[in-house]
């Protein structure tokens, strides 16, 4: 079968050229990485999964008026999506502490934060992605003042929105990363949720028992990631499909 041009390569996921102008088809690989792809496997279904959980949480986010890339799901691992030009800024937002924050600043994992605290990472995967304010980001020209202010509103409706669908399944949605893109309307330019909104990023914990559903299972051999997934799918009524 003739393969569509490659225009980029991820660790977890290839963007090729769309049908159309103006768009991509996303596929979702079973790698998975974590401390900068020092740690690897491929997970059988992991690809499948996160295709399914992300068209089902950029719908939502959809229809609540929060503007996505997301166009239609393909098949199994495939979406079709608007190509944005995605700012250079990974958006991190935190509920509760965990992962990094916890070992910066000396929090306990666990502990739940005054406010939703908004993040904004570098990417740049030779630097490990560090972590940045907005004046790095507007002296380095990664972004205006007005582009930071819609990120973080934009990335707060997300939080809202995923942390009471979460929560309606009795999980917590601990922290989650977004990446954002631009597209234009003619001169009019606007930001857009990008990339992926899935287990892989985001940290879901069982709001009973504490028990992860998320990469932390990888990261931290506590047990078998795809079996986390597909119980957060399950949980959401969003089954995996075979078309
Ligand atoms: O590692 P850290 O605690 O900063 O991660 C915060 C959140 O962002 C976690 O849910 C993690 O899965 C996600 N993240 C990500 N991609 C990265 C860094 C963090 O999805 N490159």
């Amino acid at each position: 079968m003739a393969r569509r041009k490659l225009v980029y390569e991820g660790k977890a996921k290839i963007l090729y050229e769309g049908p159309e102008p103006g768009t991509l088809v996303q596929y979702f690989k079973d790698d998975a990485t974590a401390f900068n792809a020092e740690k690897r496997d491929v997970i059988d279904g992991k690809g499948v999964l996160n295709n399914r959980l992300s068209e089902f949480f950029m719908t939502g986010l959809g229809n609540i008026g929060v503007p996505t890339h997301f166009i239609r799901r393909i098949n199994m691992r495939e979406q079709l999506i608007r190509a944005v030009e995605i700012i250079p800024l990974e958006v991190v937002v935190r509920n509760v502490a965990a992962g990094s924050i916890s070992k910066r600043l000396g929090i306990d994992e666990g502990t739940a934060l005054p406010r939703p605290i908004v993040e904004f990472y570098f990417k740049d995967d030779a630097l490990g992605d560090p972590l940045v304010s907005e004046e790095h980001a507007i002296a380095f020209g990664w972004a205006s003042q007005q582009d930071l202010d819609d990120m973080i509103s934009l990335a707060l409706r997300v939080n809202d929105f995923m942390s009471g669908l979460m929560m309606g399944v009795g999980i917590k949605l601990v922290d989650f990363k977004i990446e954002i893109g631009r597209i234009w309307d003619g001169d009019y330019m606007r930001l857009i949720v990008a990339d992926e909104i899935s287990p892989d990023s985001c940290r879901l914990w069982d709001m009973e028992t504490g028990q992860k559903f998320d990469k932390d299972v990888f990261r931290r051999d506590l047990g078998n990631l795809a079996d986390a997934y597909t119980e957060v799918a399950r949980r959401l009524g969003v089954m995996p499909t075979n078309a």
